[in-house]
């Protein structure tokens, strides 16, 4: 549905979050208390996440809608987060457009055939919006029910998706990506601006149906050096960013141990940076420069320790964050939630923010 001149207006029923502090704190604008969700908040460590999925294959969940609205809210009940990210996976797209992946437990993403030669590209068309109706409908059902709690769409960036793809499935050291990417810079090229437009789509059809903000997963991009990240992914996120600014919606960037990327992450079109729990707060906004807002960084194993300890880190946080100035500051861990996460600390977390940001 190119619908440029329709798309800058954003659909009514998304208004309602429109001044939470979760997108007041996007924006750069004063809030009530700092917001707080949390990355992979939706499943694995709850109960009622593991209750519904029984029996239902990964993929197949994120597409029955009704399924993805539970699990969605579960966390916006239970933990009061400030937001909720909507649940599917980085590889949803991917099998939409045709790729043979599946996610497998304790694994991850699996790709049959990975995708390694010029002839490979071809299986990567552009996504349309008639290729995940699942996807508008389930966002639809979200933002009619959550109201003024905003929804947080998603996606996999160029990069993290190509290594999935490459490799075929997790990987430590990305050694089949890196040698693509260094040895055949040209079909590298091609591949990630093929998923630049793959995921420019998927975040699109969310934004479309009515999503407040959206977040770029570059989880794994933290393995690049500076010089490679300029030369080699940038051009790619950019497009990305790019093909949705129009929308106006803030965009969220995140990727893991990124200390050194984070004045190029800030460069390629993000409203706000995530930090990871490397590097502190104040630090990381000398990094990425005026103007944008920051989102992070309490080390999720903090969360294992006694409840004391885990109020002093986020005060640390929230201490540092401080010093961002005017610029926003939305709190959150590091990098996931980890499945083996009590959900009673995440809760106590969240409370804990609220009250001691309030002002
Ligand atoms: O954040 C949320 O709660 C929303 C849902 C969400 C999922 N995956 C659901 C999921 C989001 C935002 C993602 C993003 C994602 N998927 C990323 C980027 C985020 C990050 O952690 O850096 C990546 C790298 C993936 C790929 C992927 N999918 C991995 C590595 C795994 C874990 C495999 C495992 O079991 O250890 C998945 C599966 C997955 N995606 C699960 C969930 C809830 C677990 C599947 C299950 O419960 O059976």
């Amino acid at each position: 549905m190119p619908n440029p001149a329709g798309a800058a207006r954003p659909p009514a029923r998304r208004g309602a979050a429109h001044d939470s502090a979760f997108l007041r704190a996007c924006r750069n604008e004063p809030v009530p208390h700092t917001p707080v969700w949390f990355m992979r908040q939706a499943g694995r460590s709850l109960p009622e996440y593991l209750k519904v999925r029984e029996g239902i294959p990964m993929l197949d969940s994120c597409m029955r809608p009704e399924l993805v609205k539970e699990i969605t809210l579960q966390p916006v009940r239970r933990h009061k987060v400030d937001a909720a990210i909507f649940f599917s996976d980085i590889v949803v797209p991917l099998k939409a457009v045709g790729i043979d992946v599946d996610i497998k437990p304790g694994v991850g993403p699996v790709i049959a055939d990975p995708i390694r030669t010029r002839a490979d590209l071809q299986r990567l068309r552009p996504l349309e919006p008639s290729d995940v109706p699942y996807i508008t409908e389930a966002v639809g059902l979200l933002v009619d029910e959550l109201g003024s709690t905003p929804l947080i769409g998603f996606a996999g960036a160029p990069y993290t998706l190509a290594s999935y793809l490459v490799e075929g499935g997790p990987s430590k050291n990305h050694e089949r990506t890196k040698a693509m990417m260094y040895g055949e810079p040209e079909l590298w090229a091609e591949l990630v601006d093929r998923l630049a437009v793959i995921t420019a789509g998927f975040l699109k059809v969310q934004i479309e149906a009515g999503v407040s903000a959206v977040q770029l997963f570059d989880s794994w991009v933290g393995s690049l050096a500076p010089d490679d990240y300029r030369r080699f992914v940038m051009p790619a996120s950019t497009r990305v960013f790019d093909a949705v600014a129009e929308y106006g919606v803030p965009r969220i960037h995140f990727g893991v141990g990124t200390g050194e990327l984070l004045s190029l992450m800030g460069q390629v079109g993000a409203d706000v940076v995530g930090v990871d729990w490397r590097v502190p707060l104040h630090e990381a906004a000398r990094r990425v420069g005026p103007g944008k807002a920051l989102q992070g960084n309490l080390d999720p194993a903090v969360l294992f320790a006694p409840t004391k300890v885990v109020e002093t880190r986020a005060r640390e946080v929230l201490h540092s964050a401080s010093a961002l100035g005017t610029s926003g500051h939305v709190f959150n861990l590091g990098h996931g939630v980890l499945p083996s996460m009590d959900p009673d600390a995440l809760s106590r977390l969240v409370a804990f923010v609220h009250e001691a940001s309030a002002r």
